[in-house]
């Protein structure tokens, strides 16, 4: 990609083969995700609002507004995964590099360690991206609990809430949400500090609240979606479901 790139010589191909170009990308995609999973988040924590005496439960309300966007849905969806495929491409093809330049710097200076965040990042990047192909399978094709997954309202409605509580009234599903979460919220505590680093913002005026943010997103994120499958587990919420 970089010789192509470096061959064509427009200036964004230049700049993607440069290492400051990628990390750029990397760090203008990330924000893109990161703004995503606060409000997937914030837009999922309906779940914990009481099933209304008459009409659709809010989460079932929330999911039917959002499929009736049509083609905004599917443009938000493509430029979400285009996102995505640049934030692990620049991810990857960073960490080769640094890996052939402490190669070559090993063979001079036997005693420099490795940097281990950039190692933590790039594993936890990947289990994420493994833990995103399930949950797609899980919630949006249905393929994983399809008996979760195919309920629908009297009105035709797709039942997101009975979804819902059905996947995480299994121990094993929860489980697997609780941990991938916690992983989420641990890649963006580093994430979004180094994500501004590269913007240029972590000057000494605004060092503090960016090293607040990382860390403050984290804890947001960690507690926010590891709430909504505790919460089916411990049988908080879901009791106007009838038994998996
Ligand atoms: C406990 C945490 C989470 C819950 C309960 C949850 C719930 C859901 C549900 C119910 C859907 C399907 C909506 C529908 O088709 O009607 C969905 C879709 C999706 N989720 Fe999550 N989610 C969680 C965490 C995450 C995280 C951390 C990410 C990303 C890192 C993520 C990425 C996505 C994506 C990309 C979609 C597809 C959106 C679309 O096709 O429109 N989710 N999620």
């Amino acid at each position: 990609m970089s010789t192509a790139a470096n061959a064509s010589g427009s200036a964004i191909g230049r700049l993607l083969s440069s290492t400051i170009g990628l990390k750029v990308l990397m760090a203008v995609t990330g924000f893109i995700w990161v703004g995503f999973v606060l409000g997937h988040m914030v837009g999922n924590l309906q779940i914990l609002l009481p099933m209304p005496a008459d009409g659709p439960h809010a989460i079932n309300k929330y999911a039917a507004a959002l499929k009736a966007t049509g083609g905004v849905l599917w443009v938000v969806r493509f430029g979400l995964l285009a996102a995505f495929a640049a934030h692990v491409w620049s991810a990857i093809t960073l960490s080769g590099r640094n890996k052939a330049a402490r190669a070559t710097t090993y063979a001079v200076h036997t005693n420099i360690q490795a940097k281990p965040s950039s190692y933590y990042m790039l594993v936890s990047g990947l289990a994420i991206l493994g833990f995103i192909i399930f949950h797609l399978a899980h919630f949006t094709l249905g393929l994983v609990q399809p008996e979760a997954a195919g309920h629908y309202l009297s009105n035709g409605m797709h039942d997101v809430y009975t979804m819902f509580i059905l996947g995480f009234r299994n121990p094993i599903y929860a489980g697997l949400y609780i941990v991938s979460n916690v992983l989420v919220g641990l890649h963006l505590q580093h994430a979004v500090s180094s994500m501004f680093q590269t913007l240029g913002l972590r000057t000494p005026k605004y060092r503090a609240y960016v090293d607040f943010a990382g860390p403050a997103i984290s804890a947001i994120v960690i507690v926010g979606n590891v709430l909504m499958p505790l919460s089916v587990l411990l049988g908080l919420i879901g009791g106007s479901v009838p038994g998996s």
